[in-house]
Parts: structure tokens; sequence; C-alpha cells
């Protein structure tokens, strides 16, 4: 759908090892989201989400530091409604990276691997719920603003953290409207920023 975007490698961040995370890893990336967050709700949707038919096909890597996982990264898929167009959709939620990791570029990496993955498998558009002074270094920007409505209404206030990001040129200008999210994630829970 369009021309390919490239991506420059970072090489302060090349002693960090990303992969695909398997089903023996759950239990270390249940821990990851606990101590990153600080609570269970994130590790909690993680393992439903894991388990959900309708978040498929899902990417979810790890990154290892000296062999320890050190964070984790959870893209799902998602739908447009309401649009006549087959673009191929993806949501991030939850990244996160353990305490003492974090600040080392551990969580960039993750999300600069995840979109070469998504873009590799011919992925159009990526979407986030998250810090607007974070992910707009990694590419997102406003979505409400390209024509695409949240899963549920965001308040006013944190409109800026719906955002979105292209993966080949040209397709924000030629798609528009509501994202339907995994079921797992389509709670209103899950969408108060
Ligand atoms: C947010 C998180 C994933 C970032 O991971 P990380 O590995 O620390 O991030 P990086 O090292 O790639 O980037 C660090 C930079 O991002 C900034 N940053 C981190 N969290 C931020 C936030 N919430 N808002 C704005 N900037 C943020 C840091 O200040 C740092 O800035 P600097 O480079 O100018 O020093 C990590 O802090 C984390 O797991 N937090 C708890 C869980 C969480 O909030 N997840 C995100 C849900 S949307």
């Amino acid at each position: 759908m369009g021309k390919i975007l490239t991506r420059k490698a970072n090489n302060k961040r090349n002693k960090m090892q990303i992969r695909e995370a398997m089903e023996a890893d759950l239990n270390g990336v249940l821990l990851i989201e606990r101590l990153a967050f600080g609570y269970d709700k994130e590790a909690d949707l993680v393992r439903n989400l894991l388990y959900d038919s309708s978040a498929k096909p899902l990417y979810s890597l790890l990154a290892f530091n000296a062999g320890k996982a050190v964070g984790h990264i959870l893209f799902t898929s998602a739908r447009l409604e309401g649009t006549q167009n087959d673009a191929s959709i993806s949501l991030l939620a939850p990244l996160a990276v353990l305490p003492d990791f974090q600040k080392q570029g551990v969580g960039g990496k993750l999300i600069e691997s995840g979109l070469q993955h998504l873009t590799n498998a011919g992925v159009d558009l990526v979407f986030v719920l998250g810090h607007p002074g974070y992910y707009p270094r990694y590419g997102f920007k406003p979505a409400g603003a390209q024509g695409f409505e949240a899963p549920y209404p965001i308040p006013e206030e944190h409109a800026n953290a719906w955002m979105v990001q292209e993966l080949w040129q040209g397709v924000i200008g030629s798609v528009s409207g509501k994202v339907k999210c995994a079921d797992m994630l389509n709670k209103p829970e899950h969408w108060r920023e």
C-alpha cells in the first residue's frame, strides 16, 4: 500500500537482544508487566490478550540484557470500522521495562523492533494510547486529528495520547474510521489515560 519507510539502527543499543516471546516465557513476561507498572492490571491484560483469538496475529517481543528479560511489548490486531478498506492495523499495548533498566533505550528498541516486524508483515497502521511525550519520538502522532477514533472516547484533555503511525507512506489520508480492538482490550477501563 505504498512505499516502505526505512528505519535506522541505533548503534548505542546494539548490545540488547530482542526476540519474539514464546509460551515458555509467559511467567517472565507477566513479571516484567507487574514490576514495571507496580500492579497486576497490565499483566492480566497481557495474559488475556495472548489467549484472545480476536487479537491475532499478535507480536509479543522480549528484550534481553545479558540474558535477562528486561522489557516486553505487545502488538495486537485491530481493524477500522465504518470504512471500506482493507488496511491492516495493529495496536501497541502494553509496553513495559523493568524499573532498574528504564532510561537505557530498552523501550525505544522494543518499539523500533516491533515496528520493523509489523512493516515486514505488511501492517499499514499502528495505534497506541500512551504518553504523548514519549511515543512521538518513535514516529507516532495524534490520531484523532488524522480521522481515527479510539474504541472508547478519549477525554479532550488527553486527546494527544491517542496516537497513530503509518508504516507505509500514504496510508494516513487514504483511510479513516473508528478502531475496533481485540475483545480483551475492548473494555472502558483500558481506555482511560
Ligand atoms: C515508559 C517506559 C516503557 C519507557 O521505557 P524506557 O526503556 O525507560 O524508555 P527509553 O529508555 O527508550 O526512553 C527513555 C526516555 O523516555 C522518557 N520517558 C519515559 N517515560 C516517559 C513518559 N511517561 N513520558 C514522557 N517521557 C518518558 C525518559 O524520560 C527518557 O528521556 P531521555 O531520553 O530524554 O532521558 C518505561 O518507563 C516503563 O516501563 N514505565 C512503566 C510502564 C509504563 O508506563 N508503560 C507505558 C505505557 S503507555
